[in-house]
């Protein structure tokens, strides 16, 4: 979709469909008051005789407005003026777009909720627009036989501003939301695809594409081959029991002259996670096909970042396996070599996701990195913990923790921060191997950051548990993109504090 901003008066602008937001309790936003004026009272004697409440998620389409230009006038439902949120205006605004999308307007125009917003509130409303009518309209489509096809769909969005001076603010929030909508589309068409398609073949085969797409791109993959030779030993592991082979997906982005130290971001790409030999019970086993979203958040950050031109130097780092139980696979009491030299007991073939990880956090140490993000679907306690709303933050260093907890609350795509103190960490202890893989039942969470930790001392390092985040269940079952969302956004901050020193 096309999205662009200008200026000028709600009811003098010739628009398929003009989108004026609604409170309860009978209160108009600055444009529906200017809608309201100019149609002699229309939309509050609407509201009066009880046609439209205002409640968030609502809409009523209007046509012909007297003394209005626009075609057609959608009204918006926000919900209590004094409590919009952000992801309320979120939720008002994607049921606005989605009756857009089946009205027959191939464009239109929305304007904010309220007129005298501060500049940076404005910035980030644009971008929150533009995101959300991408996220609205997205649609999984790759196996299925017939595609639904739209007569007229929406094509172009502008926004309405009231002063020309706040142009160049929207037009920041535009760009920023273009590039995060495209990030998140991928990472959920990736997220979405089945384990049959979606193998670590086709994911190193979308970093070589991202290459393609993007000159600030390269892509390096790590075949099995060289991984034995350097001896990542624990990511081999985990593939044992797989016919498909591994693969280290590296996708470097040079913005930044080389001496800028990079960001390394290190997403889990486990395909399909069956357990392995301490394999999960049948029901909603499926949902392992996600598992590899966070591997699939980390080139989706790629793309947005690739296509803000951020003067940043990044590189994602994406160990990339299927766990399943076979003949060859590796078994609880095996005493596993890592790449960093220490050895690990595997007490549970389940609890894979840190194998993978820690080889390839390891692996980061070469490119003397600024920081070190790891993403992860890494435990169902985190699920148990913090459900679908926020991800799990864990850190060794708190102003980094402290970013990563503000790009989330800006971005609307929220953290939560989780203790990595060292009095967990004998949780992991092991008669065999210098640390087992599993802490037992207590703060599993929380252990299995205190294991990744044990490989990212030397740096300062964050880990995101998204395994509540990544994917919705039931009957929205779906990839949701996220952290694309906020490792973007911290990207964009990082930026602009490199700029500002
Ligand atoms: N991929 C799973 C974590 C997961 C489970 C994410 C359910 C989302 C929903 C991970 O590999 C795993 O199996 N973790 C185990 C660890 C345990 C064996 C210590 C878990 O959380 O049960
Ligand atoms: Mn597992
Ligand atoms: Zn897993």
């Amino acid at each position: 979709m096309n999205f662009h901003a200008t200026s000028g008066t709600p009811e003098k602008q010739r628009t398929a469909a003009l989108v004026v937001g609604v409170y309860e309790d009978e209160k108009l936003s600055p444009s529906a008051q200017r809608i309201d004026k100019a149609s002699e009272g229309y939309v509050s004697r609407l509201i009066k005789q009880g046609d439209f409440a205002g409640k968030k998620g609502q809409t009523l389409l209007l046509f012909n407005l007297p003394g209005v230009k626009a075609e057609r006038v959608l009204l918006m439902g926000c919900g209590q003026k004094d409590k919009v949120t952000a992801k309320d205006l979120r939720q008002s605004w994607s049921s606005a777009v989605k009756t857009l999308q089946t009205c027959g307007a191939t464009e239109a125009m929305v304007c904010p909720l309220e007129a005298k917003t501060k500049d940076e509130e404005l910035t980030q409303w644009a971008r929150l627009i533009v995101e959300t009518a991408e996220q609205a309209l997205y649609r999984y489509e790759h196996t299925k036989s017939k595609k639904e096809s739209l007569k007229k769909p929406l094509a172009k969005l502008t926004l309405l501003l009231e002063q020309r001076s706040q142009q160049p603010l929207a037009e920041q929030g535009i760009q920023w939301g273009q590039a995060i909508a495209k990030g998140v589309s991928l990472a959920r068409d990736l997220g979405n695809l089945p384990g049959n398609i979606c193998t670590p073949t086709y994911l190193a085969d979308e970093a070589r594409r991202l290459a393609k797409e993007y000159k600030s791109l390269k892509a390096k993959i790590l075949e099995q081959a060289e991984m034995e030779k350097l001896g990542l030993g624990a990511l081999l592991a985990v593939s044992r029991g797989s016919r498909q082979p591994p693969k280290l997906i590296i996708l470097e982005y040079k913005g930044a002259p080389s001496k800028q130290k990079p960001i390394v971001l290190v997403g889990k790409g486990l395909t399909f996670d069956a357990g392995g030999i301490s394999i999960k019970p049948g029901e909603r086993m499926d949902e392992m096909k996600y598992d590899m979203c966070g591997g699939a958040s980390v080139l989706g950050t790629m793309k947005a970042c690739a296509e803000l031109e951020l003067p940043l130097n990044v590189i994602a780092v994406v160990p990339s396996s299927e766990n399943l139980p076979d003949g060859a696979a590796n078994k609880p009491g095996d005493v596993l070599t890592s790449l960093s030299g220490q050895t690990i007991e595997v007490l549970n073939t389940d609890a894979e996701g840190r194998l993978i990880l820690c080889d390839a956090l390891t692996y980061s140490k070469r490119y003397r990195p600024d920081v070190v993000i790891d993403v992860a679907t890494l435990t169902g306690a985190c699920v148990i913990a913090l459900g679908a709303h926020a991800s799990g933050l864990l850190s060794n260093d708190q102003p980094l923790a402290d970013c990563l907890l503000a790009a989330g609350q800006t971005s609307g795509d929220r953290a939560w921060q989780l203790p990595l103190w060292d009095d967990y960490q004998q949780q992991l202890d092991s008669n065999f191997a210098d640390m087992a893989n599993i802490g037992g039942r207590e703060a599993g969470s929380i252990t299995a950051a205190c294991f990744l930790a044990r490989f990212t001392e030397e740096f300062r390092w964050a880990h995101l548990d998204i395994a509540g985040t990544a994917w919705l269940s039931g009957k929205e079952k779906g990839a949701t993109g996220r952290p694309v969302p906020l490792l973007t956004q911290y990207l964009i901050q990082h930026a602009q504090e490199a700029k500002a020193s």
